[in-house]
């Protein structure tokens, strides 16, 4: 076994990490993993970390899980690669469809199995352009996204995504992108404050589509629960709203549940608590659990029987290699049973409740500005000053917050891409009491030394 020394060397120079800062990694060299049990992960020092990121949003049912890897294995020997294009199809690539139909209402039910939020979200956008031009309609593609939305890294989708950073190895970018402001009800774009604002952000999306015309704009993408600014949930009226606008300007609803998918805000989709469905949903993360790349892009039969109609033998081309993968789908069976039959739904609904109440409790400290969450997707905002909500020092931030001063004390959160004074807050769904707790008291003691470092 190597030793931790000998790792960072080689990983110093050899490795390339993405969406990394490359001279803090330097710096600071790996962060080591070697084991993970149920929540938990170890680091090759031996170290134990509570994984309060879930991985990246993924771990949903926890690390080392006996069962999804007997469900790897098995279709690993039984046969591990067959591929779905030109017709061919495995039985976990049909049942893992059937399954994902039979989770959502009657309808939305049309499966198309990848390997990533990225590819889900651009199979998505692709589908809706494709539908337009075949029907007629080629000005009818452009595609509105959220400020402080991210919905994926690759060439499509990261027109989408807003991170500068993100963008920045992609420009220049593929056109016909547009943005409306984010439910950001904390830092409310317009000034406002809700209920009193009347849900104007949502409304913007009706605005936009007039200013460019409705028969220019193909569809809207959103996640329910924003990541990259911390859970930003919106209002009860937020999402009936822009189903009404959609349904009014026969743009597409695409409802991106990359992370929110199977289980993570206490509902199996995150939209049921709005009571709204989309015309188009993608996920991705927890139906692998970190097992096995997977993802989904679901939609409506209708839009399947009139892309079968308009053309005489039309084909979408967004698949790869790996796409439906059987292995992959015989994962992802097996992670959506674990969720049903151990009731991690209900878990992720009762821990997020006790997560979520105990972090609303340091709300009346100086430098909390704002909790907010739904189920186990929760954030907590620092600010140096409470009344103009200005952010933490950047030398604070640039030294890792408290994120890095969680990670000190055995709890990984993830911070925001752009700020450590933002913690994402996101256990796996096997959570339970002790963990929100010790949670919960590592996250006040951290506060607290961030309070001295202010003070
Ligand atoms: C909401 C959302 N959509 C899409 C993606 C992209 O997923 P992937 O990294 O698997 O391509 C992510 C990744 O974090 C995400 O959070």
């Amino acid at each position: 076994m190597s030793t931790y020394e000998e790792l960072r060397r080689l990983d110093l120079a050899y490795v390339f990490h993405p969406c990394t800062l490359l001279a803090d990694h330097l710096a600071k060299g790996p962060t080591i993993f070697s084991e993970g049990k149920g929540p938990y992960l170890y680091d090759i020092q031996g170290k134990q970390y509570l994984d309060c990121r879930a991985g990246l949003f993924c771990v949903n049912v926890g690390y080392g899980d006996e069962e999804v890897a007997q469900a790897a294995y098995e279709q690993m020997r039984r046969v591990q690669f067959v591929t779905s294009f030109t017709s061919f199809a495995s039985e976990p690539l049909i049942e893992l469809s059937a399954k994902l139909a039979s989770l959502l209402p009657e309808g939305l039910s049309r499966v198309l199995l990848l390997n990533s939020g990225s590819e889900v979200n651009e199979a998505a956008i692709k589908l809706a352009r494709y539908l337009n031009a075949l029907e007629g309609r080629p000005r009818k593609n452009k595609i509105v996204g959220r400020k402080l939305s991210y919905h994926g890294a690759t060439y499509g989708i990261v027109a989408l995504t807003d991170l500068e950073r993100a963008q920045a190895a992609a420009t220049p970018l593929p056109s016909g992108f547009l943005r409306i402001d984010a439910p950001y009800c904390y830092r409310c774009p317009y000034g406002k404050t809700y209920p009193a604002c009347g849900v104007d952000c949502a409304w913007e999306l009706e605005r936009l589509i007039q200013r460019e015309g409705p028969d220019t704009v193909a569809a809207f993408l959103g996640e329910p629960v924003m990541q990259i600014a911390g859970a930003i949930v919106p209002p009860k009226e937020y999402w009936p709203i822009i189903r009404q606008i959609c349904d009014k300007y026969a743009v597409w609803f695409i409802a991106d549940e990359v992370i929110t998918g199977l289980g993570r805000t206490g509902k199996m989709f995150a939209l049921e608590h709005w009571g709204v469905w989309p015309d188009v949903l993608t996920t991705s993360k927890a139906m692998g659990a970190g097992y096995f790349p997977v993802g989904a892009t679901v939609f409506r039969e209708e839009i399947y029987q009139r892309l079968l109609w308009a053309a005489p033998n039309p084909s979408l081309w967004h698949g790869f290699t790996m796409s439906g993968n059987p292995v992959g789908c015989a994962v992802a069976l097996k992670n959506i049973e674990i969720v049903e039959e151990r009731g991690l739904v209900g878990n992720a609904r009762r821990m997020g409740e006790r997560l979520l109440e105990g972090l609303k409790k340091f709300e009346e400290l100086p430098i909390v500005g704002e909790v907010r969450g739904l189920g186990l997707f929760c954030a907590l905002e620092a600010v140096r000053d409470k009344q103009s909500k200005e952010p933490l020092p950047e030398s604070i931030q640039r030294a890792g917050g408290l994120v890095k001063m969680a990670m000190d004390r055995g709890l990984l959160v993830r911070s925001s891409p752009t700020r450590n004074d933002l913690a994402v807050i996101t256990p796996p769904l096997i959570v339970n009491e002790e963990q929100i707790d010790f949670t919960l008291e590592v996250i006040g003691d951290s506060l607290q030394a961030l309070q001295r470092q202010l003070s």
